[in-house]
């Protein structure tokens, strides 16, 4: 069984999708943990229900970005990862943790890169009328949403469409896409 620890800060929709995709199709892969900076958030309720292992850093209960991320990197080399996922994770990983799971970090984007990195990229690409959009899973490296790219995938924009419509869309790509990424990392 290869080891799959998700990060997550917000929603947790595609951790649940990774995880039901994996179960669904018998994967030899197994979600370990999925780790939230956020106590908030709704991927722990999802971590519940899928009874995967979870664990709450609380990023405000550190002393400092530095202490949180020690934490983070001590929990991350206890689970022993083959590969871990960054899905909405909202912190940038420091160079100390990237260094030390070089080629084993990958992140979702929900644009098409080297293209609105960063925050609000749906919205900002709708906004610059952009014809096709779409999803970018690459490794992490020191940079925001710069490491390498792995896959892409696209939406063509219909006549007339509204963000919510094209951002479902691309969110249900995501779903799509990121657990056949994983496992072919995996393989
Ligand atoms: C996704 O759109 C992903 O591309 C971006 O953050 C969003 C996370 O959504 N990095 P969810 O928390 O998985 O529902």
């Amino acid at each position: 069984m290869k080891r799959l620890v998700v990060l997550a800060s917000g929603n947790g929709s595609n951790f649940e999708a990774i995880v039901k995709t994996i179960r669904k199709n018998s994967w030899p892969i197994e979600c370990v943990a999925m780790i939230t900076d956020n106590p908030e958030a709704k991927a722990i309720k999802r971590a519940q229900r899928l009874k995967v292992p979870y664990f709450i850093l609380d990023y405000k209960s550190f002393e400092s970005k530095k202490a949180y991320n020690e934490a983070l990197l001590r929990k991350l080399e206890e689970l022993n990862p083959d590969l871990i996922a960054l899905a909405g994770y909202m912190r940038i990983l420091p160079p100390f943790i990237v260094g030390r799971f070089r080629w084993k970090i990958v992140n979702i984007h929900p644009a098409l890169l080297p293209a609105f990195p960063g925050l609000n990229a749906i919205e900002r690409a709708y906004k610059a009328g952009c014809k096709v959009m779409g999803i970018t899973i690459h490794y992490v490296d020191e940079g925001v949403d710069s490491g390498p790219i792995i896959e892409q995938a696209c939406v063509k924009v219909r006549e007339g469409e509204s963000l919510e419509s094209v951002e479902r869309r691309i969110h249900r790509l995501e779903h799509r896409t990121y657990p056949y990424v994983i496992k072919k990392l995996l393989e």
